[in-house]
């Protein structure tokens, strides 16, 4: 026996409240539900990745493929954007996503981390965790710590009630999220647990996910693994060395792949998977399809990965390739894994619902638009250059400016460079530097008394790995002129809170970076607007809203080339458009199209 019961309950239930099997056990290395046999067949989906309004049709989409159990990680960031204020409110209403669940007839297994990865801005974290520079994340450094203790705690009174043992669903909690991969300190996974259980998750079974090489679970914890597709038969037979005694269980089997700016597409064969499937569920392992249904990070929560000694941003889209893709619908994959399911279980699910059509929308003029040099808000005077969060500032650009008091021609160096900098001399753009190509210089003139402005856009923070720690957005590091610092600056934080009260003039703009608006008809055909995907060919690399929706990034080096816009946000008439662009000048005409883009080439997922 390798995890048994009585190592659980000594671990897991704190004040040992209830003896009895019920719920999510573990019994002679096999899962069991009230004391029954049970495998775990379960499907990742996000809440804040998802329409609120979509939640349950979503819902209903993974019992119909044979589901009993969906997975989801909490979004720490998502719900407390300024410390201390804690919003569980519309699409961040988690605790009705998994009542819906329940009402659907699912189990819900809950990752509240409190860092999570998932190509989500920063892990999940919040941005603000950042200001002070000596803050060590994912470690039992008490600036890190205390707020994350504040946050369980409040995520405790949302959710704890909603665990099996307590009338609701949710039948297992995860501890921290592949720590195995980040560190080695077993007294912070340690602090992670004894949070979840004083939080009030008391009741669950907990475990810990990683992948199979680098397992970052305590002793006494159940291990589950992380693995993408092909390497089923190594990757369990790894588990079976960690955890000799069972259970198996595929904590994420990543049936699809995410993807990056300026990088292929991923996918990956319906029949790959499901021949896979198969044999994971014919040795009687359990699974969590990682993702069931990706969804979109929309806004400015797409997070980037560091690899290979590059700064790697992720795309808006999370389709992931998965079952149900971006938009809701069923993929020949989700079909080809329902039946792989149904011939292993033996049961059938409920039948598929049928998906509403989408509509293309076409000649949406932008017709008004406001230079953002003629917005810029107060700015902050600083001798030394300034982080975004040490102004206080989560996401958006920060323009650095400082009017030169000699002719200089030479190297412009800047030093941390995070992300993506337009630099101008006199209101005239001179040179761009992108952090992914690694760029941090250019050659430039300046004369005595000129404008020099580094207009700086945060591309999405690190999600995984070490970088996190030192992971900050603007310039971290100084600016130097032929090796000579620049001091004395005026910063302009433009987080983009507002871009609807801005003065929008029925001009053509020209001079980038730009607003644009305008407003459109959204025929509705029964009783909602249809799905549609905003074609973002013709932009340079900005930002757009939908009737304040704040949709996502725009980039034209791809491969995403539409953003999804839900039918649900939509009304009749009088949709508001605003898009803002970094690069593209003039009056644009933006037309939307039935299908997402989401890449032209395409390379298999790894
Ligand atoms: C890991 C993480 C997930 C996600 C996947 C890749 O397994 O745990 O959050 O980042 O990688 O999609």
């Amino acid at each position: 026996m390798g995890v048994g019961l009585g190592v659980l309950l000594a671990s897991n239930v704190s004040a040992a409240t209830t003896a009895t099997a019920r719920g999510l056990t573990i019994e002679q290395g096999h899962f069991t539900f009230d004391g029954k046999p049970f495998r775990i067949i379960s499907g990742e989906m996000h809440y804040p990745r998802i329409p609120r309004e979509y939640w349950r049709a979503r819902l209903k989409m993974a019992k119909a493929m044979g589901l009993n159990t969906i997975t989801t990680y909490v979004f720490w960031n998502a719900h407390e954007a300024e410390p201390g204020h804690y919003d569980f409110s519309g699409q961040n209403d988690v605790a009705e996503f998994i009542r819906e669940a329940q009402q659907e007839g699912l189990y819900v297994i809950l990752r509240p981390g409190p860092y999570v990865c998932s190509e989500w801005e920063f892990g999940g974290l919040p941005a603000w965790l950042l200001k002070d520079k000596d803050t060590q994340v994912r470690s039992t450094d008490p600036k890190f710590m205390q707020p994350a203790q504040r946050w369980l705690q409040r995520l405790g009174q949302e959710l704890a009630p909603l665990q099996y043992s307590r009338g609701g669903n949710i039948i297992a909690v995860q501890v921290e999220n592949e720590y195995g991969s980040f560190g080695h300190d077993d007294a912070y996974l340690e602090q992670i647990r004894q949070d979840l259980i004083d939080s009030g998750f008391n009741t669950s079974l907990f475990y810990t996910s990683d992948s199979a090489e680098q397992p970052g679970s305590l002793p006494d914890l159940l291990k589950v693994i992380n693995f993408g597709v092909g390497h089923a038969h190594e990757k369990f037979a790894q588990l079976h060395t960690w955890q000799p005694g069972g259970p198996y269980m595929a904590g994420e089997y990543w049936v699809g792949w995410f993807d990056h700016w300026g990088a292929p597409h991923h996918v990956i064969g319906a029949e790959k998977v499901a021949t896979e499937l198969a044999w994971i569920l014919q040795q009687g392992y359990s699974v969590n399809f990682y993702m069931f249904h990706g969804g979109t990070s929309f806004g400015w929560m797409n997070g980037a990965n560091w690899d290979d000694d590059s700064y790697q941003p992720d795309v808006n889209s999370y389709d992931y390739d998965s079952p149900l893709d971006e938009s809701g619908r069923p993929t020949p994959k989700y079909n080809a894994l329902r039946n792989v399911i149904m011939k292993a279980t033996g049961v059938t699910p409920p039948p598929v619902p049928a998906t509403p059509a989408t509509q293309a929308i076409r000649g949406i003029k932008l017709d008004e638009s406001v230079s953002l040099w003629d917005e810029l808000p107060t700015p902050t005077a600083s001798h030394e250059l300034q982080t975004m969060e040490a102004l206080g500032q989560a996401y958006g650009d920060i323009l650095y400016r400082k009017q030169v008091t000699a002719d200089f021609a030479g190297e412009l160096r800047i030093d941390g460079l995070h992300d993506y900098a337009q630099v101008y001399v006199d209101g005239k753009r001179v040179g761009i530097l992108d952090r992914r190509l690694k760029q941090d210089r250019l050659t430039l003139k300046l004369a005595k008394g000129d404008t020099l402005d580094l207009l700086v856009q945060n591309d999405g923070r690190i999600n995984f790995g070490q970088q996190m720690i030192t992971e900050r957005k603007g310039i971290l590091g100084g600016v130097t002129l032929q090796g000579q610092p620049l001091m004395d600056w005026q910063i302009y934080s433009l987080p983009f809170n507002d871009s609807d009260s801005l003065h929008y003039a029925r001009v053509t703009c020209q001079h980038a970076p730009c607003f644009y608006r305008g407003t459109f008809d959204a025929p509705v055909s029964g009783s909602a607007a249809a799905d549609t995907f905003l074609d973002t060919a013709g932009l340079g690399k900005g930002f757009v809203w939908l009737n304040g929706h704040p949709l996502g990034r725009t980039w034209r080096i791809g491969p995403q080339r539409t953003l999804y816009v839900p039918g649900a946000w939509l009304k009749p008439h009088g949709n508001q458009l605003v898009v803002l662009d970094l690069l593209v000048e003039g009056r644009p005409v933006l037309n939307t199209l039935k299908h997402p883009v989401l890449g032209t080439t395409t390379v298999p997922a790894p």
